[in-house]
């Protein structure tokens, strides 16, 4: 595990330290969303031994049952649907001992004015439940992401200004509604609410992770998508845009990100600040598809310049029956092509051209993590087999 203090004590912390003897926490998280891509995460790196803040007994929530994938983690698990006000209260308020918050969960609207509506709400409920009744409560983590930066999903592609990447955190806000601003804003009203409670703001770019339950998993949803290729003995087109497939990309590792939130939920010099996480390299689709296409055993094909434009949407629309089929054949884990499949989304990301963050600050201030992206996608391809999702 690469955690952040290895070699991160700068001089200033130096002398603080030598002054006070380090702080021993013993944690009671509250991860809100437990089941999606940074939730599992976050479910499987606080149990561990060496997790900073520990040991940590961990609350989880999310809607639907428990999912087998997700039942092995030490995690006492809470089916509450936190935009319901009523059922927020009846079971998040009773867990008094909640020392940490960790917010990663979300509802994807139609529309960015519902966006705003809907998950200020939720993340209100919660917070309107958690906040009076838990009074060790001391920080609270709130991911959004890098669209922080371009605007929504709406916005894209529709010329409204934005700022120059690489993007950094002290950047002002666009002009134009986001949800993302809307979860700050409710944060900061909050927590002035409770003298010492702090927070902390996380903005990943593309996460590779893994969550059969996420409404955004490119990994996933790559892997599916190579596995019926493979099933129908057909090569793996490049469903996105000559400007991807050459460009630099950058993603952030759901590790990573688990590790970053432990790290400002712990750390005194992270407190009540904005960061940016992603890996800190860049890589090119090209090279990852050439991976992709290796590890599942599918022919490669390079992108064809000029050649029909290849969308998921429109490729996997028909496939459900095909899906149900390599389920029942490979003896997977039971699943819906349109939960393991978020198309949608990886052909937005495909399709586009990415633009890259700075972790300059987060280094900064002491975190040093970081992740090899190669090395980040094979993994994760191997854990969406080990726990079953495809062939
Ligand atoms: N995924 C990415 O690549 C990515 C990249 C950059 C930024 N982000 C941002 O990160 C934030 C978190 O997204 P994520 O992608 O990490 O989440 P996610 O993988 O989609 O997971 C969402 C989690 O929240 C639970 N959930 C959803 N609605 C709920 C509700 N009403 N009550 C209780 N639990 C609920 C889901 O389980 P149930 O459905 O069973 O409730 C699931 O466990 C969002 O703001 C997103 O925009 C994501």
């Amino acid at each position: 595990m690469s955690w952040w203090w290895a070699g991160a004590i700068g001089a200033a912390k130096k002398k603080i330290e030598e002054d006070e003897p380090p702080q021993k926490h013993e944690g009671v998280a509250l991860i809100v969303g437990v089941t999606g891509i940074v939730g599992n995460s976050l479910a499987e790196i606080l149990p561990h031994s060496d997790t900073p803040g520990g040991p940590w007994k961990i609350y989880g929530v999310a809607r639907r049952p428990r999912p087998t994938w997700n039942a092995d983690n030490p995690v006492n698990y809470i089916q509450c649907d936190i935009s319901d006000p009523e059922d927020t209260r009846v079971k998040l308020s009773p867990l008094t001992d909640i020392t940490h918050v960790f917010y990663v969960t979300w509802a994807n609207k139609s529309t960015e004015a519902e966006n705003c509506e809907v998950n200020g709400k939720m993340l209100q409920n919660l917070l309107d439940a958690v906040i009076p009744n838990s009074p060790n409560l001391k920080h609270i983590c709130l991911q959004t992401g890098r669209k922080h930066y371009i605007g929504p999903f709406e916005s894209f592609g529709k010329n409204i200004p934005t700022h120059d990447p690489p993007y950094t955190e002290d950047l002002p806000r666009l002009n134009h509604i986001n949800f993302y601003y809307t979860l700050e804003d409710i944060l900061f009203a909050e927590v002035e609410k409770k003298e010492g409670l702090t927070w902390s703001i996380h903005r990943p770019g593309n996460i590779f992770g893994f969550s059969p339950y996420s409404m955004m998993n490119l990994v996933g949803t790559l892997c599916v998508y190579a596995a019926i290729c493979k099933h129908e003995g057909v090569p793996m087109k490049f469903p996105g845009s000559k400007i991807a497939w050459e460009g630099y990309s950058d993603c952030s590792d759901a590790d990573l990100i688990a590790e970053h939130q432990i790290w400002a939920a712990v750390d005194r010099f992270a407190k009540n600040e904005a960061f940016n996480v992603s890996n800190g390299d860049v890589f090119k689709w090209k090279h990852f598809w050439k991976a992709l296409a290796e590890h599942f055993g599918v022919e490669f094909v390079e992108y064809e310049e000029g050649g029909e434009e290849v969308k998921l949407e429109e490729l996997m629309k028909d496939k459900g029956s095909v899906w149900d089929e390599i389920v029942r054949e490979n003896g997977l884990t039971v699943t819906k092509l349109e939960e393991v499949g978020t198309w949608w989304f990886s052909d937005l990301i495909l399709g586009g051209e990415c633009s890259l963050d700075s972790m300059n600050k987060s280094k900064e201030h002491g975190f040093l993590g970081f992740r090899n992206s190669k090395s980040s996608f094979v993994s994760w391809m191997y854990k969406v087999q080990a726990c079953k999702i495809v062939p």
